[in-house]
């Protein structure tokens, strides 16, 4: 396959940093890897396959002088929706991490393992998004299930870890946790939160809109519909949990017909990139700190519910900035590369 000139938009952040990670450990075809940032960490070295790259500060003119073709965005939204038309501009593919294009209907939302035939509508605006990090493990286990049983409805409560409001926030629950040992916790700060984070669960990810949900509930709502290419009737809650690292969800599905949780976990079994651990004799399901730099979704305590034949309850675990964000986006710039070759 050819080398192509990749840009890693936020490469100092938690998913940046993950991504030029994965990239190297799927040695994709990288002529030439460019980590971009704000000024504040211009000049600063990052590492990508033993060798030392300087940072370069993000410009408008940067992805047509540096040639780039693919453009892998994780800066924050409000930097996506300036930059990101400079570098499809310059001719280069965004694949944007941030919920800014998510519900453009011009810009695909893709999970390749869902809706890759999707891809292909890239040339519209020259962007693809990467939806939500909750969303891309859920739909990821509802996929499998879905081709077999149909699934209509799902309810989902979410256990979210603190990275994935990023690097700063993984430290506030370091520091508190400090904080708690040395009897300090009562002055301990908090910034990334709406609460104090350490030995506790907050029910509020992001802001909450007039309809009584939160923003990253109502993309779980939205996103969904838009991968699947089905009017699915979904209702989230969104809970931070203090875990640094990987997502955990309570899902509750629907389906149009009836469903055993046999024939539920071969499904699954047999799905694209999930991982089975349901053996509740020897309390073996996922966890958090199984999932840590895996690629795949890890999905247990399959059960079919005590009243209604066709409901199905399962636990799904990811690493949030590996299958959330990383690994999904390396995995979409693999599928256009090789679309784009053909
Ligand atoms: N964490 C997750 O699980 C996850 C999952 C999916 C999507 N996302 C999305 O990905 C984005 C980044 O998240 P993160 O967790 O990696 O955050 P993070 O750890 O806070 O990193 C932010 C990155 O963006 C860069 N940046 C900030 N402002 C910039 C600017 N004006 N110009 C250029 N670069 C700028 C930062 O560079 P400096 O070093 O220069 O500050 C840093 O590299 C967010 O939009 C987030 O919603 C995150």
């Amino acid at each position: 396959m050819r080398r192509v000139n990749v840009a890693v938009v936020g490469a100092t952040g938690a998913v940046g940093e993950e991504m030029m990670r994965v990239l190297e450990e799927v040695d994709f075809p990288v002529a030439k890897l460019v980590p971009l940032a704000s000024p504040r960490s211009a000049g600063k070295e990052v590492e990508f396959k033993g060798e030392k790259i300087k940072v370069k500060e993000l410009t408008e003119s940067i992805f047509d002088e540096e040639d780039i073709e693919i453009a892998l965005f994780s800066a924050g939204g409000s930097v996506s929706a300036h930059y990101a038309p400079f570098a499809a501009e310059a001719g280069a593919v965004v694949i944007d991490n941030t919920s800014h294009f998510r519900m453009d209907p011009e810009v695909p939302l893709v999970v390749p393992e869902v809706n890759p035939e999707d891809i292909a509508a890239w040339r519209n605006k020259g962007i693809i998004a990467n939806p939500n990090c909750s969303t891309i493990q859920m739909v990821q286990a509802l996929k499998p299930l879905d081709d077999i049983f149909g699934v209509k409805r799902v309810d989902v409560a979410t256990y979210q870890a603190t990275s994935g409001a990023g690097k700063s926030a993984m430290e506030e629950l370091v520091t508190q946790m400090k904080d708690f040992f040395a009897f300090k916790l009562d002055e301990s700060e908090h910034k990334k939160f709406p609460h104090q984070i350490a030995l506790n669960v907050i029910p509020q990810i992001d802001k909450f809109m007039d309809n009584g949900y939160t923003k990253e509930e109502m993309k779980m709502v939205n996103e969904t519909k838009k991968i699947m290419h089905k009017n699915i009737e979904v209702s989230a809650t969104c809970v931070r949990v203090p875990v640094l690292r990987g997502h955990s969800e309570a899902v509750t599905v629907w389906f149009e017909q009836d469903v055993n949780a046999d024939a539920a976990r071969e499904a699954l079994y047999n799905g694209k990139n999930i991982v089975v651990v349901d053996n509740p004799a020897k309390s073996e399901y996922p966890m958090p700190i199984m999932v840590v730099d895996k690629d795949e979704t890890f999905v247990g305590r399959i059960r079919k519910d005590l009243y209604r034949d066709n409901v199905l309850h399962m636990w799904v675990v990811a690493d949030n900035l590996r299958v959330g964000a990383a690994t999904n986006a390396v995995r979409i710039a693999q599928k256009w590369l090789e679309m784009e070759s053909e």
